[in-house]
């Protein structure tokens, strides 16, 4: 059978990615221009710059995807690009990019959805089973999905305010670690012990996650050591945080384990680094004797790799889109 080399392209936040994948398994290449140290500056993603540094990586990094695999755009067979969620400038970045290439060498173009790229990163590591259950969790999203068959998304679950990374973030500036706080406070969570309380969070519906009252939370607490002459330890609070925000992850893969019996479970997303949820996850495919596969560690950030990877299957599938596609900030799965 002939190989099949698609072109992968991520713009979504503040990755500039290509990537070149041969058969849905093989990475040629996959490049990343990361605008992170810029944005660290602000305590979080600008949009307006992060569209700017996207216009002027997008050229540079193509072509090193391109060199770095050893193939022309003539031997590309498609170009799958993300067309959200994401921030709308980024997006258009890369969407525009991916429909110039699809009409100047005439070739098919493949918009993805991000999160899928997230849950099919996965199949790098394994061959996916179904049904397939997958938590997705990020800077942006928080959703737990199931996958019947091969590319079908059914959302079961979603965040009704921030996203765990959001959260994270959010904490990390009340405890002045920076931006992003994803990694510092798994690193001072490790020194922490138990110690402090939070609050669990009741949703309505039972699969549905909540974050945002966990920062105020914080806060509150924080205020009140601080009234009462008590020293905060910031280890014991991340501790605390990280259990907190774990537990309600974990509790939610659970409850939709013994509802769906899913033959696998999957995790995906900039937090699926994180150490503990990490533990959790083996955990729990070891107790429940269920296969958990984890992204590995460079695939968890944003990257085209998994893009050309769901972009693949798209297109296997017959997933197709024209010169009129535009990006979709708020795309559903
Ligand atoms: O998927 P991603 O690269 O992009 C966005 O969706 O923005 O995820 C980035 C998010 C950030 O919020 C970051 O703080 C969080 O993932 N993150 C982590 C860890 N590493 C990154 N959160 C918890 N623990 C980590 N180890």
């Amino acid at each position: 059978m002939k190989d099949l080399l698609i072109l992968g392209i991520e713009s979504s936040c503040d990755e500039t990615a290509c990537a070149v994948v041969r058969n849905g398994k093989e990475i040629l290449s996959s490049v990343v221009s990361s605008q992170i140290e810029v944005h660290t500056k602000y305590g979080g993603v600008v949009p307006e710059i992060a569209s700017r540094m996207h216009i002027e990586n997008i050229t540079p990094v193509l072509t090193e995807c391109l060199e770095k695999a050893g193939v022309g755009m003539e031997e590309i067979d498609a170009i799958a690009v993300t067309y959200g969620p994401g921030l709308i400038g980024c997006l258009h970045v890369g969407v525009q990019a991916a429909k110039t290439l699809a009409w100047y060498y005439q070739k098919p173009l493949v918009p993805v959805h991000h999160l899928a790229g997230h849950i099919y990163a996965n199949a790098f590591v394994e061959d996916l089973k179904y049904p397939l259950l997958a938590l997705v969790v990020s800077g942006g999203n928080s959703e737990l999905v199931l996958l019947k068959e091969e590319y079908s998304f059914e959302i079961l679950g979603q965040t009704q305010d921030d996203a765990v990374g959001e959260a994270y973030d959010k904490v990390a500036r009340v405890l002045g670690l920076g931006y992003p706080g994803g990694v510092a406070i798994d690193k001072l969570a490790q020194e922490g012990k138990e110690h402090y309380t939070l609050p669990r969070v009741h949703t309505e519906e039972e699969l549905d996650f909540s974050f945002s009252g966990l920062k105020s939370a914080v806060l509150q607490l924080k205020a009140r050591e601080e009234k009462a002459g008590n020293e905060l330890n910031e280890a014991d609070l991340a501790y605390c945080f990280q259990h907190t925000v774990v537990n309600q992850l974990m509790d939610r893969v659970k409850k939709a384990y013994e509802l769906y019996h899913p033959a696998q479970v999957v995790l995906g997303g900039g937090v699926a680094a994180n150490s503990l949820l990490r533990q959790k996850m083996t955990e729990f495919g070891e107790k429940k004797k269920v296969p958990v596969i984890l992204p590995p560690m460079k695939y968890c950030t944003d990257n085209a790799a998994m893009i050309a990877l769901v972009g693949t299957v798209a297109y296997r599938h017959g997933v197709r889109g024209d010169l009129s596609l535009g990006p979709d900030s708020s795309l559903e799965l």
